[in-house]
């Protein structure tokens, strides 16, 4: 049976929803950046990536921070295909992105938020 959260983030956008009140967890993705690059660059096999490259995130919550933790990522990845085969990663990797959270989660303000030009 499925786990019942005790609580879950404010969905919307008003004045005491998760989406307006989560720019220290934003802070910290910001902080998390450079070490998260370095370990892509050091870790990540590109013999792992045939044509796309997925991405899930387990608790995700309302936006928008899951857009910055995502992009971060893809960033990282496109920058070390580029770096190591010299070829536009725009051309052969597709990303494929997971949202993931509880069912009680409002997904309906994640998606309607998802950001214009995004690659996935
Ligand atoms: C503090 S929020 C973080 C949201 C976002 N990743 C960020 O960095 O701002 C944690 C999220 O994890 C979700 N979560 C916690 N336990 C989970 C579980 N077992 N399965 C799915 N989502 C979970 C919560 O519902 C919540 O939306």
């Amino acid at each position: 049976m499925a786990t019942t959260p005790k609580w879950i983030m404010v969905g919307g956008e008003g004045p005491e929803s998760y989406n307006q009140n989560s720019s220290y967890q934003r802070a910290l993705l910001e902080a998390a950046k450079e070490k998260m690059s370095e370990a892509i660059k050091a870790k990540l096999s590109l013999d792992l990536i045939s044509d796309r490259f997925s991405v899930a995130d387990f608790g995700c919550a309302s936006g928008p921070n899951t857009f910055v933790a995502v992009q971060n990522i893809i960033n990282a990845v496109e920058d070390k295909y580029r770096k190591e085969t010299g070829q536009n990663p725009a051309e052969n990797i597709e990303f494929q992105i997971l949202f993931n959270d509880f069912t009680t989660n409002d997904f309906n303000t994640l998606f309607q938020s998802l950001p214009a030009g995004r690659r996935y």
